[in-house]
């Protein structure tokens, strides 16, 4: 069935990074992201929004109808001074948009290279990566209320923005994002302060790096740091970094001098490495079945090949619940369940 904008396919299966088993009864492919509210409203309140199924963990196999956007347009706006406004729908591949950026001399997004998913859902948990979180260079977000039937542009304020998280992830089943307005720098602002990337540089041998250099040095990284969704099933980091008291940081650092600890962004409390706690209790590279975590990084779950996400996710309480027995400290999940609840 086609309407104008967009179309509705029978029996579709879901693509998603963790290359679990996923079934819509319908699926509504929106070429054209002004269709998204009639295709939104045709698809049902229980819809699923769909980015690149990149940061989805389907507990269960089925479900009756997804909504996926495919439109993949970017148009460059306005100049002012020395910022540049571009505006991107929701559909087009992120990483592809960073390179787009970087190629018109639009600064900013080059730490943020290679991150799975879509334009779409960068905002919903303000995706983050070497000292930049998308947040920093966003304008606005064109937003659709599948309770009030509105659309309007949210300013960066009302997005309510904070570490993986924003007044959208509060409630993904309401909001659907249309496009993203970013404020991007006409003048490189490198941001370098991130352990890891200075060496990286240092060892390509750049003493001055441009925006190109610091996002070639970012892709290595992840490249070698993180397993290729491509070759093996996985929705990058599993667990959010915990923000805990600054006091409970403390205490732990006292016990365990090598704990990471790093800036929360609120006075009083320190962020922890989820990383190292999994590390440390011994799972990396560990196996249920067709579940794993990572041998290259303790934070990533994979699916080795068969696996269901029942599995994955009763493997990700035991890590949980083991990390809560030793360090007295609550992780969660990232990504977000289909089917379940944390
Ligand atoms: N570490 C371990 N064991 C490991 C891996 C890391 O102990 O197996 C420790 C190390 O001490 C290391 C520290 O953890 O110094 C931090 O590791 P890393 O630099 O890889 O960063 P992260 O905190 O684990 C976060 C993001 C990543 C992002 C990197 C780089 C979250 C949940 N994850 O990981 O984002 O790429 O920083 O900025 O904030 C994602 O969200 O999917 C993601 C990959």
């Amino acid at each position: 069935m086609s309407s104008p904008g967009f179309t509705a396919l029978p029996d579709q299966p879901l693509a998603n990074s963790f290359a679990l088993p996923a079934r819509a009864c319908c699926l509504y492919q929106v070429d054209d992201v002004d269709a998204l509210p009639e295709a939104l409203r045709q698809a049902g309140s229980t819809a699923l929004m769909l980015g690149g199924g990149s940061n989805l963990l389907f507990v269960t196999e089925q479900i009756d109808s997804a909504v996926q956007v495919l439109d993949k347009r970017i148009e460059m706006s306005e100049n002012h001074g020395e910022r540049i406004s571009i505006t991107a729908s929701a559909g087009v591949i992120w990483h592809a948009f960073v390179m787009h950026c970087l190629a018109a001399g639009a600064y900013g997004l080059e730490n943020l290279a290679l991150i799975p998913g879509t334009v779409g859902a960068a905002p919903i948990q303000n995706i983050g990566a070497y000292g930049v979180e998308v947040m920093d260079l966003i304008e606005q977000v064109q937003v659709h209320d599948r309770h009030s039937g509105q659309t309007r542009w949210w300013s960066h304020a009302e997005c309510g923005f904070s570490y993986r998280d924003s007044a959208f992830k509060a409630d993904p089943q309401r909001y659907a994002v249309l496009r993203v307005k970013f404020r991007l720098w006409r003048q490189p602002r490198l941001q370098l302060a991130y352990a890891g990337l200075d060496t990286e540089l240092a060892r390509a041998g750049i003493r001055t790096p441009t925006p190109q250099d610091v996002a070639a040095a970012v892709i290595r990284i992840r490249q070698r740091k993180l397993p290729d969704p491509q070759r093996i099933g996985n929705a990058g980091s599993f667990f959010k970094n915990p923000i805990v008291p600054q006091s409970k940081a403390d205490a732990l650092r006292a016990q365990y001098p090598n704990l990471p600890v790093f800036p929360a962004g609120q006075s009083d409390f320190g962020k922890l490495s989820a990383a190292w706690l999994i590390d440390q209790c011994g799972w990396k590279g560990k196996r249920q079945g067709d579940a794993g975590v990572s041998a290259e990084h303790a934070l990533v779950l994979v699916n080795h090949g068969a696996a269901r996400g029942s599995e994955l996710l009763a493997l990700a309480r035991e890590i949980a619940a083991s990390v809560a027995t030793r360090f007295g400290v609550a992780i969660e999940p990232e990504p977000r369940l289909i089917g379940a609840h944390w």
